[in-house]
């Protein structure tokens, strides 16, 4: 695990929220269900947030009005959020939300930003059965993960506060290091 490069300065508006972050598979949802039960924060899922209010799964949002259409719909979100001054609350984000700039922004106003990282093959292994990802529909995943994850890397790793590689990670190993490092983080503000 790597641990947080902490800030010179604490940040006055920042809300206590753990953001994760992290490409497809990487075990965001389950992490942030389970960190919410253990510190009775709730857990909100950008994606299961957008499939609510569309009334569409992100498979049908992809076909019918396109990718760019679904980051705007996750822009829009991620601002509400901003704007609600929401805190203590556990946000997982889609994979590709923070590729906006404006985004990574909002992500770190939110608070504490957790980038649960993986390789190629624990994406491919953990992404294998379901076909509810629109982007990784593809006939070679294994290159399209590759290629991905080569692109994104350095955007989660630019607005991550805390690295881990879930790789070799039990989900408790994982929820444990993100509790600990996030007290540790925010009793420094
Ligand atoms: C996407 C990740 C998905 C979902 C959409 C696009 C991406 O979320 O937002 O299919 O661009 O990486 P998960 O990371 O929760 O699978």
């Amino acid at each position: 695990m790597t641990m947080p490069e902490f800030p010179d300065q604490p940040c006055e508006t920042c809300g206590q929220n753990i953001v994760l972050v992290g490409f497809m598979g990487c075990g965001k949802s389950t992490v942030g269900r389970e960190i919410g039960m253990q510190l009775n924060y709730p857990m909100m899922d950008t994606d299961s947030v957008i499939v609510e209010s569309v009334g569409m799964p992100i498979a049908k949002i992809f076909s019918k009005h396109g990718e760019d259409h679904f980051r705007d719909l996750e822009s829009d979100l991620l601002s509400q959020i901003c704007e609600t001054e929401c805190t203590k609350q556990i946000i997982s984000t889609g994979g590709g939300l923070p590729v906006r700039e404006k985004n990574r922004d909002w992500l770190k106003k939110l608070g504490y930003v957790v980038w649960l990282k993986a390789s190629v093959d624990t994406v491919l292994k953990r992404t294998g059965k379901s076909n509810h990802r629109p982007l990784l529909n593809t006939k070679n995943p294994r290159d399209k993960i590759e290629t991905m994850l080569a692109e994104r890397d350095p955007i989660y790793s630019e607005v991550a506060d805390l690295v881990i590689n879930t790789d070799e990670l039990e989900i408790s190993e994982t929820v444990h290091g993100i509790i600990e490092s996030a007290n540790y983080h925010f009793s420094n503000y």
